[in-house]
């Protein structure tokens, strides 16, 4: 595929909303083609199961956590199938805050072993993965404050599902995130998170640019797509 998937990984509040957005403007400022989607909801099929995963439900019932990782999964394959891929064939660079990181991390920590998460992995995605993740790696404790104040704001419901578990959940979300970096240094660029939003853009961007280059994107100050492309394989 000639396109670039990049993913946006994180525990909540670190910051990667933001630097998506500083990126994707870097991003139009060249000129280049993209797309951004996110996990769950980036379908209008999935932000039903976003609404169905992320929203209290009236009986006040809970999914189990088996059942929750199917549904992040199932979230995932529409979202493969009908925006990722053809996105990437398409030859754009595609932006996703969250991708299947965020079940290894959220779902590992609450238990999933890590073979099952794999066997789904490979059901789904099979070999298919980013090309590079940026992790916003910081405390949970100044992150979930950052959150949990965003969220009230926002009026906002149970996307604070997770704000409102133990401090000692997300330091582990935090810890499986940092255990893929180790496993994978060459897909995950770790960030330090918790610097002023400019630098950590620039460290962004020190990531990103090598990649989008080496896929055969020309970076001009352009108004007009400026690109060669190249074959590759996945
Ligand atoms: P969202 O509002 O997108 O959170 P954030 O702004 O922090 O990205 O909520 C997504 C929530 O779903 C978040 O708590 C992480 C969780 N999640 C999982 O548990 N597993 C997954 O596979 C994904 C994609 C998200």
């Amino acid at each position: 595929m000639p396109g670039v998937l990049i993913t946006l990984e994180g525990i909540e509040g670190s910051g990667k909303s933001t630097q998506l957005g500083l990126l994707k403007e870097r991003i139009s400022k060249h000129g280049l083609p993209y797309v951004c989607s996110k996990e769950p909801g980036g379908t209008i099929l999935g932000k039903e199961l976003r609404s169905l995963l992320l929203e209290p439900h009236s009986s006040g019932k809970k999914w189990c956590t088996m059942a929750e990782l199917l549904l992040f999964f199932a979230d995932r394959a529409q979202h493969l199938e009908e925006v990722v891929k053809p996105a990437l064939h398409a030859g754009q660079i595609v932006l996703i805050d969250r991708f299947e990181d965020s079940t290894r991390a959220y779902q590992g920590a609450q238990g999933i072993p890590e073979e099952m998460l794999s066997i789904l992995r490979q059901l789904v995605m099979k070999d298919f993965r980013p090309n590079l993740t940026l992790l916003f790696d910081a405390d949970p404790i100044k992150t979930l404050e950052r959150a949990n104040s965003r969220n009230s704001a926002k009026n906002g419901f149970a996307e604070t599902r997770f704000d409102n578990e133990a401090i000692s959940f997300h330091q582990s979300v935090r810890q499986e995130f940092l255990k893929i970096a180790v496993q994978e240094p060459e897909r995950i660029f770790v960030i330090k998170a918790d610097e002023h939003p400019e630098e950590v853009a620039e460290r962004v961007w020190s990531a990103v640019k090598p990649k989008i280059m080496a896929a055969g994107f020309l970076l001009e100050p352009s108004s007009k797509p400026v690109r060669v492309l190249k074959q590759r394989s996945w």
